[in-house]
């Protein structure tokens, strides 16, 4: 079977109602990163950090995945596929895919704050200081702040350099080391990218665009490899 490797964004999950970070409406146009994504704002304010994850958190229990992430998982009967999603929702294990590996951590769990190799599922969309480990330590959300390591990324690399074929789908590349996985693509690997706008790619290979949002884009792609 033939690898395929998707890179997906917040954009795959936009039409599941899912807010993206950088677009009109995004995230960052509401919060400031620095006061809720990131160590100083925990160590500053852990109360505030947990509530920005809540509101998400809680709103995601209700989220349903799209045709974006339907049709990727149907693409598994063909291909040997690996997703390696910056999106921190369960949307693409909801859809039924069975390969799915978070370059920026889970929304659905938490970590302890004293061993970092304890982390839970989270049946409830609400965690407060309250919450604490095994050990007695108050749990934080188990997500990439920025700043911090993506403990995944040689994993993801890995991935990347075996890709017959290497797709990029709601991603505006914007953020490093995730927007650096293109640079490990093997000179023949085919490229595709699914996205509404163009994001700036510094690579003069050749790659197929399909300027759709994530439903639209993923079923033509999934007309065009099957
Ligand atoms: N279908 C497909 N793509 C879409 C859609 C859609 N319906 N709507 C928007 N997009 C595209 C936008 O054009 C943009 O290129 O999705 C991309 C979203 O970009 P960002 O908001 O920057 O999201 P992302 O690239 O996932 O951000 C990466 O930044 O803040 C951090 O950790 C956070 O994982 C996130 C990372």
């Amino acid at each position: 079977m033939k690898k395929l490797v998707v890179l997906s964004g917040a954009g795959i999950s936009a039409e599941s109602g899912i807010r993206t970070f950088r677009d009109m409406g995004g995230l960052w146009k509401q919060y400031d990163i620095m006061e809720v994504a990131s160590l100083q704002a925990w160590k500053k304010n852990p109360h505030l950090v947990h509530q920005f994850y809540n509101e998400r958190r809680k709103q995601l229990f209700d989220c349903m995945p799209n045709k974006g992430h339907l049709y990727l998982a149907a693409l598994e009967k063909q291909f040997e596929l690996s997703i390696i999603t910056q999106n921190v929702d369960d949307l693409h294990e909801k859809a039924g895919s069975s390969n799915v590996l978070h370059l920026h951590g889970e929304l659905k769990k938490a970590r302890s704050t004293v061993d970092p190799d304890l982390v839970y599922d989270l049946k409830h969309w609400e965690l407060t200081l309250k919450d604490t480990c095994e050990k007695g330590s108050p749990l934080r959300p188990h997500i990439v702040w920025f700043g911090e390591s993506v403990w995944e990324i040689n994993k993801a690399i890995n991935i990347v350099a075996k890709a017959d074929i290497f797709v990029i789908v709601g991603s505006s590349l914007n953020v490093y080391p995730a927007a650096s996985l293109i640079d490990f693509i093997p000179n023949e690997t085919s490229v595709y990218i699914i996205d509404p706008n163009q994001p700036f790619v510094q690579s003069n290979r050749n790659i197929t665009y399909i300027r759709e949002k994530a439903s639209v884009g993923m079923e033509k792609l999934f007309e065009l490899l099957h």
